[in-house]
């Protein structure tokens, strides 16, 4: 286990990172063209066809279809995530409203993560956008998980460690899937393109500052609330996964994909199961730093099939095994 965080390390770590959200920063409609011909979304653009990089992209069935029926699936997978994604940054935000109402006066918090919900509110922004452009008309997430959104920003002020886990678990697989698309080589449409460079770069602020998050608070709790949380964390993050990462049945019967299809891919395909052990790398490495993974907590990492290598450094590459 590394060193515990001080209190004036982290400090000086969140004034970092609000100094970096004042230098880097964008905006849903001056940074990106969303006139731009070359943006417009073309329903003949193979641009639009999944990357192996997604567990979907890469299975045979979605490989064998012909390039519409790939590019309509394309389209509708972009939609449906861009919409998820959105679903997540409003809990995000709402939570993190609910948890600095009630910080004392100068406290770095405050100001980072006003930062943070201003960059949250471009990137609901431009995934709306990109969902209304797109013309699929998702719900996003799954009915259960839409309607209990509405109260767990509660757990902001209420669990925050637990509210935090919860962020994390929404940004890094996003950001995992993201990065992977983009690293891929190969061809990826230039408005999910723009959108996602946007959203890596300041995606980087939100999960570093959750890792501080934790890394400030986690060490230093007591057996008892450490012994649960670390139960607690792999479930949050798988549950919270599959909502991201796995489409509605009914929704993806729409676009044609058959359920078996959608089985296999989340998670019993062989690029399923790499997919989902390999989203949470960098969280087992800071599941491992904070003193998360113990006898208890280890067996529900398995179980949950998110075992694995903890990552060497945050955003470490996976290496290609084929
Ligand atoms: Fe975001
Ligand atoms: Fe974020």
């Amino acid at each position: 286990m590394t060193a515990n965080l001080t209190r004036k390390a982290y400090d000086a770590r969140l004034r970092t990172l609000s100094e970096g959200s004042v230098n880097v920063s964008f905006n849903a409609f001056t940074d990106i063209a969303w006139d731009d011909p070359e943006f417009a979304v073309d329903t003949s653009d193979p641009r639009w066809v999944l990357t192996s990089a997604d567990a979907l992209g890469a299975h045979p069935w979605y490989r064998e279809q012909p390039l519409d029926v790939q590019i309509r699936i394309g389209i509708w997978r972009w939609a449906v995530i861009a919409k998820v994604g959105m679903q997540f940054e409003n809990l995000l935000m709402r939570g993190a409203l609910d948890y600095l109402a009630q910080l004392g006066n100068r406290n770095e918090e405050f100001r980072y993560l006003t930062h943070e919900i201003t960059e949250e509110t471009h990137h609901t922004q431009m995934f709306q956008e990109l969902v209304n452009r797109t013309g699929v008309d998702t719900a996003g997430g799954k009915r259960w998980f839409r309607q209990l959104s509405r109260v767990l920003p509660l757990a902001g002020s209420l669990y925050p460690e637990a509210f935090f886990t919860g962020i994390l678990a929404g940004e890094e697989p996003i950001d995992h899937l993201q990065k992977a698309a983009l690293r891929s080589g190969e061809p990826v449409h230039p408005l999910p393109q723009r959108i996602m460079q946007i959203h890596i770069a300041e995606e980087a602020r939100h999960i570093s500052f959750a890792h501080e998050f934790l890394r400030l608070r986690v060490p230093r709790f007591g057996k008892a609330r450490r012994g649960a949380l670390s139960v607690l964390f792999p479930v949050i993050m798988r549950v919270l996964c599959d909502v991201i990462m796995i489409p509605d049945r009914k929704s993806a019967a729409e676009v044609g994909i058959p359920a078996w299809v959608v089985k296999e891919v989340f998670w019993k395909s062989e690029a399923g199961r790499k997919m989902l052990h390999e989203l949470f790398s960098d969280v087992r490495m800071l599941a491992e730093d904070i003193g998360l993974m113990n006898k208890v907590s280890r067996p529900v990492w398995k179980a949950l099939r998110i075992d694995g290598r903890p990552a060497r450094f945050r955003g470490e590459p996976v290496p290609h095994t084929d």
